[in-house]
């Protein structure tokens, strides 16, 4: 977000040790995004990537497996020479999780590549494994003197990336960041949300506070409402089990979300540092008006899909996915209408939406302005004046563009909106990298600004813990309510239409 010196982007030599690494996460995005910064020579000269699991691999097997998984996932195929250099940096270490000599033989190996490779003693631990075993591990770590607080700065940096789910309610999130704590300070801890490294999502900030005109009107005097969406056509591929315990109010609101609405409506931060960015974020966060008891029904809409079409092809319902209970309750789809309490945002409308097997895959938050205050024009047109919209597309298609009114060539009085338009596809013609090259890299150097601080964590999961608690008291929803390949429930549609609004047709 800043504007960095290349001095301060080049990490120093460092370990990773992945825990989990036989899961999907460590194949899929953290290996691609590690070797795509190596091709970028991003990644420190000396580096070592560990990974910890269960599962009896060797370190051939475990690079094997890796290969694969930049073959199918990776935004560059591997190229051979690169993998070959990057692979002998690729070690496996097998334990069981709750294994004491498990992380003691971890201690020696990482002590031996530090003499061997020069890694300077730094360690970043990356927590790739089902949050059930978070604490197990993190007390382990502590055990064998790995820890952040158990080993002195003179050693090396510790740092601690953790993945989501961080908690699963506001209680849970808070005895996670008690037990982090007891192990690690805080300015070690690096919460990954991945949408903040989306390039988009960064652009947000940028977009807001480096242009001055837009800041004037970012406000309840000229903003009619915001919508944010983030919809997606595929289903839970074949996460059941995680999902069911989840749901999408857990698995996307709370997280993804809230940090994109943070980041619309925050203040503008005193300086361009981890801790200022978040200190305003927070703020937001505390403002946003609870929804709790009745509001609920009112306020909050949630869904879950049904059989359907997607692209033309018949998909089966939630209930029928694998690891799905056949009567489950749970929340494919949710739609807020929330109020953030503070004076720049008093009155205006914000409603969110996300769901599972909808129509398309986009994420788009848009601003909608308020009409001119005399519509000059209304009697003389044919055509409805159509308000401004700022459109802020994270993804696919990835861009800005502002909706203006413009008159239409000829004799008559015609009014038709237009786009004004930015695409990051054309307007820069090169490749941004993937959401977890920054992060991954941002946490190697040291800077927490894409990270969410424990503060910011607990009062996000405050605000979606009364909503849980709501919906505990009402009776069963009747589920399915919406078929795949649809735009959602129709209760979400009327969630605007009470209102006098519609959601945007993307
Ligand atoms: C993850 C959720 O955090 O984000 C998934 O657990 C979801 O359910 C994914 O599909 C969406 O991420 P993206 O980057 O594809 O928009």
């Amino acid at each position: 977000l800043r504007a960095s010196t290349h001095i301060e982007r080049t990490p120093q030599p460092c370990a990773i040790v992945v825990f989990g690494a036989t899961g999907d996460l460590t194949h899929r995005k953290l290996v691609p995004a590690l070797y795509n910064l190596a091709v970028d020579k991003l990644l420190p000269p000396n580096f070592a990537i560990i990974g910890f699991a269960r599962r009896p691999w060797s370190d051939d097997y475990f690079r094997e497996e890796m290969l694969k998984g930049v073959q199918e996932f990776s935004r560059r195929k591997p190229d051979p020479k690169i993998w070959e250099s990057f692979a002998q940096n690729l070690y496996y270490v097998q334990s069981e999780f709750d294994n004491v000599e498990g992380y003691q033989k971890l201690k020696d190996f990482l002590d031996k590549l530090d003499s061997e490779k020069g890694l300077g003693g730094n360690r970043l631990y990356y927590l790739s494994a089902s949050p059930s075993y978070y604490e197990t591990i993190v007390e382990r770590l502590g055990d064998v003197g790995l820890s952040g607080r158990s080993r002195r700065a003179e050693q090396g940096y510790t740092r601690i990336i953790i993945e989501k789910p961080f908690g699963h309610d506001l209680q849970s999130a808070r005895e996670l960041n008690d037990l982090l704590h007891q192990f690690f300070s805080e300015d070690q801890i690096f919460r990954i949300d991945h949408y903040l490294g989306k390039e988009t999502v960064q652009n947000i900030l940028v977009f807001r506070f480096a242009n001055s005109i837009f800041e004037p009107i970012w406000n309840r005097n000229y903003i009619d409402h915001v919508q944010i969406t983030a919809a997606e056509s595929i289903g839970i591929e074949g996460r059941g089990k995680y999902y069911e315990e989840s749901g999408a109010l857990r698995d996307m609101m709370q997280s993804h979300l809230l940090q994109l609405l943070n980041l619309v409506a925050m203040e503008p931060p005193v300086a361009f540092d981890a801790n200022s960015v978040r200190d305003e974020k927070v703020k937001v966060l505390r403002a946003i008006r609870p929804i709790r008891g009745n509001a609920v029904a009112d306020q909050v809409v949630r869904g879950q899909y049904g059989p359907g079409l997607i692209d033309g092809k018949e998909v089966p319902g939630y209930r029928q996915e694998p690891n799905v209970d056949p009567n489950s309750v749970t929340e494919t789809y949710v739609a807020i209408k929330l109020f953030i309490d503070n004076w720049r945002w008093q009155g205006v409308p914000i409603y969110m939406r996300t769901g599972k097997r909808l129509k398309k895959r986009v994420t788009e938050i848009a601003i909608q302005f308020k009409q001119p205050p005399l519509l000059l024009f209304g009697q003389q047109t044919d055509g409805i004046i159509e308000p401004n919209v700022l459109a802020l597309r994270i993804q696919p298609d990835e861009g800005i563009s502002l909706t203006v009114s413009v008159k239409t060539p000829g004799t008559r009085l015609n009014i038709r909106p237009v786009k004004m338009e930015f695409l990051y596809g054309t307007g820069f013609g090169i490749e941004p990298p993937e959401a977890y090259e920054r992060l991954l890299l941002d946490a190697m150097i040291g800077d927490s600004t894409l990270f969410t601080r424990h503060d910011e964590v607990e009062a996000s999961w405050a605000f979606i813990t009364d909503i849980l608690d709501a919906w505990k008291q009402l009776p069963p929803p009747q589920f399915p309510n919406y078929e795949s390949g649809s735009w959602g429930p129709r209760d979400a549609d009327r969630l605007l239409y009470r209102d006098g609004r519609e959601w945007r047709w993307l």
